[in-house]
Parts: C-alpha cells; structure tokens; sequence
C-alpha cells in the first residue's frame, strides 16, 4: 500500500508523497512548481499583512491551495497530522527558495496549516506567526537563537494555556550556515518511553514557566505525560522552562533528558530554504543540532503553532 493510500483514498494531485530519507514516520510532500506559482499569483492581492489582520483570510489561501491541488491536500493532511505511524512531514513547495521569495513562502506556509488547523496567536511576535534570525552572536534569555549549542528534544506550548497540536518551522534564509539541522525524535521510537511513562512521577503536575521575552508572565501546571483519545502516550516536555519542585523531580526530569539526548533513534533532518517541517507537537519532539560559528553566520525562521480542527490527537481538545 502507498503513503497516500494508506492515508487517503484520494491520489494526489499537484503534489507527491513519500518517505523521507530520515526515516518511514516522516513523510516528504513536495508541491509542484505549477501549484506554487498559481498560489502565489492568486494571493498576490491577498499581502502578508492581510492574512494578520483579517484570521478569516488564512482559510480561504488554505483553499485556494486545496483548490489547486484538485481538494486532495487538505484529507491528506488532516490524516496524516495525526496519524500516530508518522505524523510528521517535510514540506516542499518546488521552486520557492530565495529569501526574496519570504512572504510567498509565509504565505503557503499558512494556507498548509489551515488546511486542518488554526495557527495560535504567537506572544513572541503579537502575530500568529513569528519570523526570527539566528545570527552568530545573540542576547537572548533562551536557547532558542543561540547558535554554537544544541537545543535540546522538546515539545512546543508547554507553558501556554492553549492546546499546541501542531508546530510548523520553516526556513526563510540561510547563509554561511554549517551544522543546525533539525533534531526530531518520535515518542514510539524512543527506546525507554515505557521506563518513563510508567513512574510515578510521569503523571505528577509540575510548574511551567517561560522567561520575559516569551510574553507570558504565568505559570502553568501540567504533567510531562498524559494519554491521547486512544490511549497512547503524549508529551508536553521542555528541560528550559519546567520548575521541578524538589530533588526528585529535579534528578527524574534530569534522567529523562540525558535519555532522550542519547536516543538512538533520534532524527537529524536538514531543512532547505523554503521547505517547512510540520510536527504532530504530542508524539513528536524536535529541537536543533549545533552550528559552527561563522561572523556572517544568519538564518531566519517563521514557526507557526496551533490546534487541529478537524481530526485530534487529544481526548479532550480544548476547541474541540
Ligand atoms: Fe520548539
């Protein structure tokens, strides 16, 4: 049985779907030359700026895309986002990648996410998108722009009071960069899942909380684990940002870093300008290999995050 198949029983059009090269859980969608250039130029009147103020805009790109695609992208996506067997897929719209080329690729980027989701409002940038760069020297209170160090496997949303189903990270531009490829790892493929997801401490609430450039300003309370609407486990983990109350959490939370860093099944996935990764956020982790450092050194990256609106993960969504 193909991927699409398996998925849909819709064929493509507009569009291929395979595997990647990484591994069978993460899915490569490469969108033809043709669909990208017709997206673009019938958003051409519809400006980045449109799609912030007005949210209801972001759905109709998202079926203008569909359109293209001959309405066979948005059930293949809808499944595919929660499939627990992947889940995960590298998004390639074909001829999209110069940086000249960012609000087109900002563009497609929300009308893929609005084909079975709603991006969250992002705190960090007042929009429901954030563009960010990383250059070679930075300043900031998290790991999230430094570049000579890896960032850690973890979840998104774990310190908002929003469900995050979804995460998209796509990248804008990219010069003088060695190093820095996405670091994914699927919760089944992780070897000592069961060791963790059976102590005590999994299901304990513990506090969250996010430094001043987050935007956020309060804590919130959750466990590292909890289970989806079948039963399965999922995550909600980041080492940066959790506060374990005692030496117990302290030293658990610890070992289940030091686990998860040292999967051997952990993913290393190069992104090219213009191609987004999309991560079903409760069965997958990702985080950032280190780069070399290089005084020219820049990339820049638009990440979307938000809830799924057709098909869940959670048992209990909260915009279900
Ligand atoms: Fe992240």
């Amino acid at each position: 049985m193909t991927i699409s198949t398996r998925l849909t029983d819709l064929a493509p059009q507009g569009f291929t779907i395979t595997t990647s090269d990484q591994s069978s859980r993460l899915l490569a969608l490469t969108l033809d030359t043709e669909v990208v250039a017709a997206f673009a130029m019938a958003m051409e009147e519809t400006p980045v700026q449109a799609l912030e103020y007005k949210s209801m805009l972001r759905f109709r790109a998202a079926r203008v895309l569909d359109e293209l695609c001959g309405n066979t992208l948005r059930p293949l996506l809808i499944n595919a986002m929660v499939d627990r067997a992947t889940g995960g897929l590298l998004v390639t719209p074909s001829s999209l990648d110069r940086v000249e080329q960012a609000d087109d690729m900002v563009k497609l980027a929300t009308a893929v996410a609005h084909c079975f989701g709603r991006s969250n409002f992002d705190a960090m940038s007042g929009q429901y998108y954030a563009r960010f760069a990383v250059k070679n020297v930075d300043e900031s209170d998290s790991y999230l722009r430094q570049p000579h160090r890896v960032m850690e496997l973890h979840n998104d949303g774990t310190y908002v009071e929003q469900d995050t189903d979804y995460v998209l990270m796509m990248k804008l531009d990219e010069q003088h960069m060695e190093g820095g490829d996405s670091l994914l790892l699927h919760l089944d493929d992780w070897a000592e899942l069961p060791q963790f997801f059976n102590h005590p401490l999994a299901r304990r609430e513990m506090r969250w909380s996010s430094p001043p450039s987050k935007n956020i300003g309060k804590d919130v309370f959750h466990a590292v684990f909890a289970l989806d609407a079948h039963g399965r486990p999922v995550m909600s983990y980041i080492d940066q940002f959790v506060q374990p109350r005692d030496f117990e959490e302290g030293n658990w939370l610890t070992d289940l870093s030091e686990s998860l860093e040292s999967s051997s099944a952990r993913l290393s996935v190069p992104v090219p300008v213009g191609s987004f990764l999309l991560l079903n956020n409760h069965f997958w982790l990702h985080g950032r290999d280190r780069f070399t450092p290089h005084p020219d050194l820049r990339r820049e990256l638009m990440r979307q995050r938000g809830y799924f609106t057709d098909r869940q993960t959670l048992a209990n969504p909260l915009h279900g």
